[in-house]
């Protein structure tokens, strides 16, 4: 049984974040086996949870069963390599060249990396019942859930492509001169290397290329597949901001060819709807200046957030609101956090 993935998108500032922490507290507080993965360069997810998170997962604690990582490409590589490489070869790649100058390469692909990641999570966790995605801000996180011809063109491209043929040429004997000058030339786009070790490099980095990216090759289609789950949910997550809205218009519009359609809209920061109800009844004739500036204020806002759940609860089959929280400072941040997951779960399940 693979987990189930709840993947969050949004506008940036709009509560991503807040949210896929939150949604994994109440997710894991139900008792389930929980993992929450932030795949934005930003890495603001252990500033969420107060906790100093990297790439390797760990348990959140207090949290019942919920391990947190933050993506860290940079990482990821050494830890693959280790998986396919000799111990001894695993050993040196920290200063091969080769290797140094491929991780620097592949480590702009981050949505590549984050799809691999989550396959090496769900393959090491197979007891895994939820994994719950925070993204990069804006159209773009989508690329991570693109199709995985779109994701292996970048295995299949001709810098990795040129590795994995020189690999696999070295496997059937055909080294010395001819590789070496044929790999120096594919490897040009790597960067100046050379001197007296790079053939003991060469050597190295092939013994392990082959396998280390066949690998993540496949990671790339089992994402593929659990992405493309029917229980894959994603959160389309937005504020009370015109530009909010607008994102998260454009995000279902590029998830729509692809397949995916979000299974909720979550407007954050919400105003209770029925505040909103009583204030366009409320009589202003008796009210001080002062109190009927307030009570219009209200109004608007109230009137703004009507329009956007209007526009949105097009792009969705649901719609949650959330409320601001008076608590994601200091000591009481988990208990805020853990409300808004409660809220967001409840709703769903509704
Ligand atoms: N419901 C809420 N009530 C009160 N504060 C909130 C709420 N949701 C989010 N916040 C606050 O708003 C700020 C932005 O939230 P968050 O970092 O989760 O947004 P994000 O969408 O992940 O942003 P980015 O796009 O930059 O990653 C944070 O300071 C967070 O504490
Ligand atoms: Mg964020």
């Amino acid at each position: 049984m693979s987990p189930r993935l709840h993947v969050l998108l949004g506008a940036g500032g709009v509560g991503k974040t807040t949210l896929a922490a939150g949604y994994a507290l109440a997710l894991a507080g139900q008792g389930r086996r929980v993992g929450l993965l932030g795949i934005d360069p930003a890495r603001r997810l252990g500033t969420a949870l107060g906790l100093a998170l990297d790439d390797e997962a760990r348990p959140v604690p207090d949290a019942g069963d919920l391990s947190a990582a933050v993506l860290a490409p940079a990482q990821c590589l050494p830890r693959w390599a280790a998986e396919v490489a000799p111990p001894e070869v695993a050993r040196r790649l920290a200063t091969n060249a080769f290797f140094v100058a491929l991780a620097e390469r592949l480590a702009t692909a981050n949505d590549v990396f984050a799809a691999i990641r989550l396959a090496e999570w769900m393959e090491r966790d197979p007891t895994l019942d939820d994994l719950v995605v925070d993204t990069a801000p804006g159209e773009n996180a989508i690329e991570f859930l693109r199709r995985p011809e779109a994701l292996s063109a970048f295995l299949e491209g001709p810098l990795v492509a040129g590795l994995r043929r020189f690999a696999r040429a070295e496997r059937h004997g055909l080294a010395g001169q001819v590789l070496h000058r044929a790999a120096e030339r594919a490897l040009s786009g790597l960067g100046r290397i050379g001197g007296s070790t790079m053939l003991l490099e060469l050597a190295d980095f092939l013994a392990l290329a082959e396998d280390m990216l066949e690998r993540m090759a496949e990671r790339l289609g089992a994402a593929r597949a659990a992405m493309a789950a029917p229980s894959t949910e994603i959160l389309l997550v937005a504020a009370l901001r015109d530009d909010a809205a607008d994102t998260a218009r454009a995000i279902a519009a590029a998830l729509a060819p692809l397949g995916f359609r979000p299974g909720a809209t979550v407007i954050n920061r919400a105003l209770d709807p029925a505040l909103g109800e009583e204030l366009a009844g409320s009589d202003l004739a008796p009210l001080s200046p002062r109190s009927r500036a307030i009570v219009r204020y209200a109004r608007a806002e109230a009137s703004l957030q009507a329009r956007v759940v209007a526009e949105l609860s097009a792009l969705a089959p649901r719609s949650v609101l959330l409320p601001a929280a008076r608590s994601l400072e200091g000591d009481v941040r988990r208990s805020g956090l853990l409300d808004l997951g409660e809220r967001l779960h409840h709703q769903l399940s509704a």
